[in-house]
């Protein structure tokens, strides 16, 4: 009764930004993403009729109870649909210290959900993995995918119609995503407490609505292109638009700090010098800085000048989920 599977993160290019449904995790429109090479988790979970409660180690050390508790909550999903009410203990190592938090919750929720239905021989195809991993973390359902993924909202009220499909594989295209890690120190506000706060409150949530569906459409139609120069300027567009939903809720959500700001005015400078680059940025202060390979080096150089950018990582598009 034990399965082990690794996933790979993935970024939003088109971001997931409010739910149609706060319990099934359904989303309020489609999501694009690529998937990570160097980000992943890998998990393993062993069921055992002896033990009283789940237990969860991360990265070699008892989690907090929190994140327990998020975990058994979820394994209490997967139970419910077998008949074995065994506990487990799940073991989650992941390839950068979470600290960075970069998209942990994707390859975690995703790893989480292939093993522990490995564990119990569930034999689940990819469609129905991915609904599985999005009741843990919604852009987890993203990552059992590699390449570029999308998230198809689905209209039914049960979820069964919202999930994760392959845009394309990684080889089609070696994009570079050059990740900006900024300071980390000061707490955040969760992506969950963020949109849905941005739903509630935020007066350009609408806004965001009407025009989130065409910046999907034309995404994804560069990706298939290799169109970089159109995807970039969709990507930056689509993540300022939806900091700027967040910046308009009540109270208002600032996920930027300095260094976030001074990686954004690099971004552009690289620009004005010729060098097409564009950002990308997740409920956080880290910035992720599209290229195209041939301009890594010079991209990597370049935000190495920034201070406090505590780290950099040059990610390709990853693998599917094993
Ligand atoms: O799935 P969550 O709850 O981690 O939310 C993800 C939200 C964003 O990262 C900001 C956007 C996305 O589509 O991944």
């Amino acid at each position: 009764m034990q399965g082990t599977a690794k996933a790979h993160s993935n970024i939003a290019l088109i971001k997931y930004w409010g739910k149609r449904n706060e319990k099934l995790i359904l989303p309020a429109n489609n999501s694009l993403s690529m998937t990570l090479d160097q980000y992943y988790t890998t998990t393993t979970v062993s069921f055992d009729p002896y033990l009283e409660t789940d237990q969860f180690l991360f990265n070699d050390n008892q989690a907090n109870e929190k994140e327990r508790a998020r975990v058994s909550r979820f394994l209490d999903q997967i139970r419910s649909l077998t008949k074995t009410n065994y506990h487990a203990t799940v073991t989650s190592i992941n390839s950068v210290p979470t600290a960075a938090g970069l998209a942990s919750s994707a390859s975690g929720f995703a790893a989480l959900a292939a093993a522990a239905s490995k564990a119990l021989d569930l034999d689940l195809d990819k469609r129905t993995l991915s609904r599985l991993a999005r009741l843990g973390s919604g852009s987890a359902c993203r990552s059992i995918y590699g390449g570029f993924v999308e998230w198809q909202k689905g209209n039914r009220n049960d979820g069964m119609d919202s999930y994760a499909a392959p845009v394309a594989p990684s080889e089609h295209w070696n994009l570079a995503m050059v990740i900006a890690c900024v300071d980390i120190t000061r707490k955040n506000v969760s992506s969950r407490e963020g949109m849905n706060a941005s739903v509630r409150t935020s007066p350009f949530y609408q806004g965001w609505l009407t025009t989130v569906e065409q910046d999907l459409i034309k995404a994804k139609r560069a990706v298939l292109a290799r169109d970089f120069e159109k995807l970039g300027s969709i990507v930056e567009s689509n993540a300022l638009k939806m900091h700027a939903v967040a910046l308009g809720a009540n109270p208002p959500i600032i996920y930027w700090q300095e260094p976030t700001l001074s990686v954004i005015e690099k971004v552009q400078a690289l620009r004005k010098a010729g060098v097409p680059a564009y950002f990308t940025i997740d409920a956080g202060p880290n910035v992720a800085v599209l290229c195209e390979q041939q301009n890594v080096p010079v991209v990597h150089e370049t935000l190495l000048e920034v201070p406090d950018v505590m780290n950099l990582k040059i990610c390709y598009p990853g693998p599917d989920i094993a």
